[in-house]
C-alpha cells in the first residue's frame, strides 16, 4: 500500500466527483488532483474557459474551479493515465436503480463500478487505495475486492468506503464544512494504513474529531441509512400535511412546534410536493432490496412506505389541481414555477415537477414551464424517460396510466425563459420548486394577466397566502386547512 500520497484521481465527473475534488484540490495544492469520466461532452465542459458552462450549477463551485483548475485539479478522459498515476483513486460513478431483469425496479445497477474495478485492475503497475465514493449496497466492497484480487498482477489493494452527505445546491459549503466524514476501513494493519491515508487529506481542512473511522459494512450501511432517515423526516411531515388540510391545522406551525424539541430538531420538516433528486428513492428501494434479500419483509415493508406516501403525495397534489379546475384540465394552461428538484440546483431526476406535467398531461392539460436553470432539452428528455420507464419507477398509482408519444408531448408542453410569458393567460400556476426569485415576481400583474379565477397551487409553501388572497387569487397550499 502506498506510503506517500501525492496523486488522486476520481472516476466519474458528476456531481459528486466534479465538487468533492475540487474542494480537495482547494484544501491541499499540494496533491494532483484528476478527475477523469467517460463523457467526452462532460470533459469538456469542466474545462471550458468560461465558467457559466460548467456541466453542474452549484453556488461557489465556480470560484472553487477558477482558484484550483490547471493548478491542481485536471479534468480529463484519459482514464488509463490517470489510474495508472495515482496512488488513491476514488470511484464517484453513477449507481442508479436498475431498469431491467433481477431487482429491476429496485436494486442497484452496480455495473458502471464493477467496470471500474476491473479497469483499475487491468491497468495497476503499482499498489493502490481505492476509494468507494459512489453510495453502494452493503457488502460491495467485498465484490470490489474480488475482482482486483482475481487478476493476480502482484499489486496489493486496499478498499475504503467514504460516503459523500453534500446536498445540492449547498455541494460546496457542505464539504467545506462537513458535519462528519466517514471512513470504513478493512481490519488488517494495510486496511489502517490506506485509512490513516485518507485521514490525512481530510484532516487538511476537517477537524479530527468529525472523521469517524469504522468498519466498512458499517460505513456502507450507514450512508443508505441516513438517507433513509432523511427522506422518512420529509414523508412523515408530508403525511401530516394530508391530515392538516383535513383539520384546519397548519403544517408549518405544526413542523415549528414539533422542531422546537431538541430530540425532534428542525431541520428537514418543510412540508412539500414530495421530495426528488437523484437519491432518496433509489437508496431507500436499494436498502429495501437489500432487506427482501435478506429475508427481513417487515423492515422492507416499513421502509418502502416512505416512498409510497412520497408516491402519493405527488399524486394528492396533481389530483388537487385537476379537482381544483373543475375536474379536468384538458385544454387548460398550468404554469409552472421550477423544475428543479430544489432550488439552487439545475438536477431535475426525480423531480416531483416530472410526475405532476406526466399526470396532468393524462388529463391533457397544455403545461408553460419556467425554471431559471434547466434547459428546455433537459424537460423534455425527463418526460421522455419516464414515458419510456413507468413501471419501473412508481410503485403505486399511476400503473395505469398511458404512455404519451414524445411529438404529442412537444404540442403540449411549453419552455420559456421569461417567467411572466409563462403565466400569461393561464388558467392556473403550480409552484413545485422553491426559487427564491419567485418570491419577488409582480404578483398583481401576473393576476391581471390570468384567466379568472386565478387559481395558484403552492407546492412549497414559499408565496404569501395572505398576499395572494389579497389580490385575489384562488390559492391552495401543501397542509393548510381552512
Ligand atoms: P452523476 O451521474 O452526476 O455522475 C456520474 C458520472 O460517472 C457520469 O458523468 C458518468 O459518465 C460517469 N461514469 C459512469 N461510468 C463510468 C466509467 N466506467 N468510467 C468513467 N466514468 C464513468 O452521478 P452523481 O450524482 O455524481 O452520483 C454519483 C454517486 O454518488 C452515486 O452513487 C450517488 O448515489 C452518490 N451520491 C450522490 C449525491 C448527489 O447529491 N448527487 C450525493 C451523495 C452521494
Ligand atoms: C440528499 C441528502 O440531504 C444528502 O445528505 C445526501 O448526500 C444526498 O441526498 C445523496 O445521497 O444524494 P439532495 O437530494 O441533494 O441531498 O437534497 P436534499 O436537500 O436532501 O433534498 C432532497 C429532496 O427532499 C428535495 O426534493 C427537497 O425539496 C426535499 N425536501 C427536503 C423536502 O421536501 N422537505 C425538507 O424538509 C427537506
Amino acid at each position: 500500500i502506498p506510503n506517500k500520497v501525492d496523486a488522486i484521481c476520481c472516476i466519474g465527473a458528476g456531481y459528486v466527483g466534479g465538487p468533492t475534488m475540487a474542494v480537495i484540490a482547494k484544501q491541499c495544492p499540494h496533491l494532483k488532483v484528476k478527475v477523469v469520466d467517460v463523457n467526452k461532452d462532460r470533459i469538456a465542459a469542466w474545462n471550458d474557459k468560461c465558467l457559466d458552462n460548467l456541466p453542474i450549477y452549484e453556488p461557489g463551485l465556480s470560484e472553487v474551479i477558477s482558484e484550483t483548475r490547471g493548478r491542481n485539479l485536471f479534468f480529463s478522459t484519459d482514464i488509463s493515465k490517470a489510474i495508472q498515476e495515482s496512488q488513491m483513486i476514488f470511484i464517484s460513478v453513477n449507481t442508479p436503480t436498475k431498469t431491467y431483469g433481477v431487482g429491476r425496479g429496485m436494486a442497484a445497477d452496480l455495473k458502471f463500478v464493477e467496470l471500474c474495478a476491473r479497469q483499475i485492475a487491468e491497468l495497476a503497475n503499482e499498489d493502490k487505495i481505492i476509494v468507494e465514493k459512489s453510495t453502494l449496497p452493503v457488502r460491495t466492497a467485498q465484490s470490489i475486492k474480488q475482482i482486483l484480487s482475481a487478476y493476480q498482477n502482484g499489486c496489493q489493494f486496499r478498499v475504503l468506503s467514504n460516503p459523500e452527505f453534500l446536498a445540492e445546491g449547498t455541494a460546496i459549503s457542505d464539504l467545506l464544512n462537513a458535519d462528519r466524514v466517514l471512513i470504513g476501513s478493512e481490519d488488517d494493519e494495510l486496511g489502517k494504513r490506506a485509512e490513516e491515508a485518507l485521514v490525512d487529506i481530510y484532516s487538511h481542512w476537517i477537524p479530527k474529531e468529525r472523521i469517524i473511522r469504522t468498519r466498512i459494512w458499517s460505513s456502507e450501511l450507514s450512508k443508505l441509512t441516513a438517507n433513509a432517515f432523511l427522506a422518512q423526516r420529509v414523508s412523515s411531515i408530508n403525511a401530516i400535511s394530508a391530515l392538516c388540510e383535513q383539520t384546519g391545522a397548519d403544517v408549518d406551525e405544526v413542523a415549528h412546534a414539533i422542531g422546537m424539541d431538541s430530540r425532534i430538531g428542525s431541520k428537514f420538516l418543510k412540508s412539500s410536493v414530495g421530495f426528488g433528486g437523484s437519491c432518496f428513492q433509489k437508496d431507500i428501494l436499494n436498502l429495501v432490496y437489500l432487506c427482501r434479500h435478506f429475508n427481513l419483509p417487515e423492515v422492507a415493508d416499513y421502509w418502502e412506505q416512505v416512498v409510497h406516501l412520497n408516491d402519493y403525495q405527488k399524486h394528492r397534489f396533481s389530483k388537487k389541481i385537476i379537482d381544483t379546475l373543475f375536474n379536468t384540465v384538458s385544454g387548460k394552461k398550468i404554469a409552472f414555477l421550477g423544475w428543479a428538484f430544489k432550488k439552487n440546483t439545475n438536477d431535475t431526476r426525480e423531480s416531483a415537477a416530472i410526475y405532476i406535467a406526466d399526470e396532468l398531461l393524462q388529463d391533457r392539460a397544455e403545461i408553460h414551464i419556467y425554471d431559471p436553470q434547466v434547459s428546455e432539452e433537459k424537460i423534455f428528455s425527463d418526460l421522455e424517460f419516464l414515458q419510456n420507464n413507468r413501471r419501473e419507477y412508481h410503485l403505486n398509482n399511476t400503473s395505469r396510466f398511458e404512455s404519451i408519444k414524445m411529438d404529442r408531448i412537444r404540442k403540449l408542453v411549453h419552455v420559456h425563459s421569461d417567467p411572466y410569458a409563462a403565466m400569461h393567460k393561464a388558467h392556473a400556476i403550480a409552484v413545485l420548486t422553491e426559487w427564491d426569485e419567485f418570491k419577488t415576481y409582480d404578483w398583481q400583474r401576473i393576476y391581471k394577466d390570468m384567466l379568472k379565477p386565478a387559481f395558484t397551487f403552492d407546492g412549497r409553501n414559499i408565496l404569501s397566502k395572505k398576499m395572494l388572497d389579497e389580490i385575489g387569487f384562488e390559492t391552495y397550499n401543501i397542509g393548510k386547512g381552512e
